[in-house]
């Protein structure tokens, strides 16, 4: 059965490039179901509003990370850290404590930025939380992508920068085996 990988983008922005660089994954590695999850219309967490199934977009929400086999997010830094709105999605997924979405979950981490630096920052601050919430992130690589406005295209919306684009398909194939990893851990 092919492995189904959900894909969050941590920017609403409509023209975000790091949508642009989610956009492109499936042309480059085609031996996968993908699923974008959206974190737009989640409330701003409130542990009054989670009880039982918690408000409707969040239990779609986090139906949509529980069908996936791994998530990859796909994300902005902001002030030198992780966007509020990816925090606030995480931390919706992070509960109840014992049957959370993202407990034993694998997941992948990228980041694009017009900057020089590729968005460090944001990814250590998003695997803190990952760490905290039980998911496994995958340990053996990193996927920075600085100086992005060179990188893709504007009208296609797609990475278009070679040597990118063949790093992204080898992170995202080593993803899969990152996924094969954790499902023998969780046996
Ligand atoms: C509030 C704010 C803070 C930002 N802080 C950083 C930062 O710390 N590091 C960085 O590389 N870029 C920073 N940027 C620039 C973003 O990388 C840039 O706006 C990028 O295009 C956002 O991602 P997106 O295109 O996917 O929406 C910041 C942008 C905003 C709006």
């Amino acid at each position: 059965m092919l492995k189904k990988i959900g894909i969050i983008v941590g920017s609403l922005r409509e023209n975000s490039f790091n949508r642009m660089i989610a956009n492109t994954i499936p042309e480059l590695v085609d031996s996968v179901e993908y699923e974008y999850i959206s974190i737009a219309n989640l409330p701003l967490y409130n542990a009054d509003l989670d009880h039982g199934e918690g408000p409707e977009t969040v239990m779609r929400y986090r139906e949509s990370i529980q069908r996936t086999d791994g998530i990859i997010i796909v994300s902005p830094e902001y002030n030198s850290g992780i966007p509020g709105v990816l925090k606030n999605a995480l931390d919706w997924s992070s509960t109840p404590t014992k049957t959370a979405v993202l407990i034993r979950k694998p997941a992948g981490l990228i980041g694009a930025t017009p900057g020089a630096k590729g968005t460090i920052l944001s990814q250590q601050q998003i695997r803190q939380t990952l760490d905290a919430a039980s998911s496994y992130v995958m340990p053996f690589q990193k996927m920075y992508i600085s100086q992005v406005l060179d990188k893709v295209d504007s009208e296609s919306r797609k990475l278009t920068d070679e040597t990118t684009r063949k790093y992204l398909q080898r992170y995202v194939l080593s993803f899969m085996q990152w996924i094969d990893q954790v499902q023998r851990l969780n046996e």
